[in-house]
């Protein structure tokens, strides 16, 4: 039988990463674009020791429309095109209020050079790693897909929501397309053999791999940011997801692509439990027998008070859900900084 291939750009990244690993395990044949701007390329080592082989990599910068194409056309001739995960993107919220024009060229650049190469070539399944940052600051929380597109917090949620109207509109247009726009909440552990996981350059931005550098004392004490917001315990409320479980929603979309008329489908990707910083902290110490050290600090510019998902569509149209609990998420990221400590 041909090989099904999926192209995953951004493949070396987080969430990337564990989502080639997945893909492999469901007997397709993942091949990656990078081109290594905030990841590096040991990172095939480690997809490596986990699926016995270095899956195909295509090193190229995605906002070149004739790369693209090349590039697509080399995957066309590895095997039967069954879909593509665009990932490749810049991601830190607070990097992207620094620097608007990278953050808008690369992340919107890309999606519509790529949307470009797919109409030329005629491949036609999209799946977009896409963010919960597109509800804005909401409401209420569960947020389903209904919930309104509110306006963006950051430049780096601003271009999340337009690639979203880019790739929207190009399905309402004469383009052959069908797409998932994929909302994560906060993804965060590794993949259970801590041989891939989350590799932050510089100074982490998010809480978990802040956390676990702190507690392995690289780092200074972890600050929460803000304990006076209106939650139970006045620190922020976030639903955050074991990564392999979202590797796995991946996997289901692509599926779900192959099988079904073309449409341009959003899920949200969340346990569907919201979680404080504190209560976060709390489960770290519990799920690793160890303490973290931190303390509170005044509120980040920009953070949403609260917001975790309804993923009941994904349930229902997917066939996917979380299998992993945040203990178990947590004890995965611990083991994967200890692995990076010792290195
Ligand atoms: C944000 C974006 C998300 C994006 C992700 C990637 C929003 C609503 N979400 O997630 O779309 O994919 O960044 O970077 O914009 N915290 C601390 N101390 C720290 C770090 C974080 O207390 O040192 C707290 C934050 O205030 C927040 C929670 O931990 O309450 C999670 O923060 P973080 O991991 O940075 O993710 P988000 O900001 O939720």
């Amino acid at each position: 039988m041909e090989k099904q291939v999926v192209v995953v750009t951004g493949g070396a990244g987080y969430i990337g990463s564990h989502t080639v690993v997945a893909l492999h395990l469901a007997g397709y044949t993942p091949v990656i674009i990078d081109n290594f701007s905030n990841s590096k390329p040991d990172v095939l080592k480690g997809i490596a020791e986990i699926i016995g082989e270095k899956p195909q990599l295509f090193e190229l910068d995605c906002r070149s429309k004739s790369d693209m194409q090349q590039a697509l056309e080399n995957c066309a001739a590895i095997g039967e095109i069954a879909g593509i995960i665009h990932f490749a993107a810049y991601k830190a919220v607070g990097e992207s209020t620094e620097k608007p024009l990278d953050y808008f060229e690369n992340n919107i650049g890309s999606t519509a050079s790529l949307l470009g190469a797919m109409s030329e070539l005629g491949v036609s399944n999209l799946v977009f790693s896409s963010s919960c940052t597109v509800y804005g600051q909401p409401e209420e929380s569960p947020v389903d897909e209904l919930a309104p597109i509110l306006p963006a917090e950051s430049p780096y949620g601003y271009t999340k929501q337009a690639c979203e109207r880019l790739i929207t509109d190009s399905f309402n247009s004469s383009m052959s397309l069908s797409a998932c726009l994929l909302r994560y909440f906060n993804p965060i552990g590794a993949h259970q053999s801590a041989a891939i996981g989350e590799l932050p350059i510089g100074h982490p931005n998010n809480l978990i791999p802040y956390l676990t550098q702190a507690t392995a004392g690289l780092r200074g004490p972890l600050t929460v940011f803000g304990n006076d917001y209106p939650t139970d315990d006045g620190t922020c409320i976030r639903d955050y997801i074991h990564v392999m479980d979202l590797a796995r929603a991946h996997v289901a979309a692509i599926k779900w692509l192959q099988s079904n008329e073309p449409s341009c489908e959003a899920f949200n990707l969340g346990t569907g439990q919201g979680k404080s910083v504190s209560e976060v902290i709390a489960a770290f110490e519990k799920a690793n027998g160890i303490s973290v050290p931190y303390a509170f600090g005044p509120r980040r510019a920009g953070d949403v008070v609260s917001i975790f998902a309804n993923a009941e569509k994904a349930h229902q149209n997917l066939g996917w859900k979380c299998e992993l609990s945040l203990e178990e998420a947590l004890r995965d990221a611990w083991k994967w900084q200890q692995k990076l400590s010792k290195a």
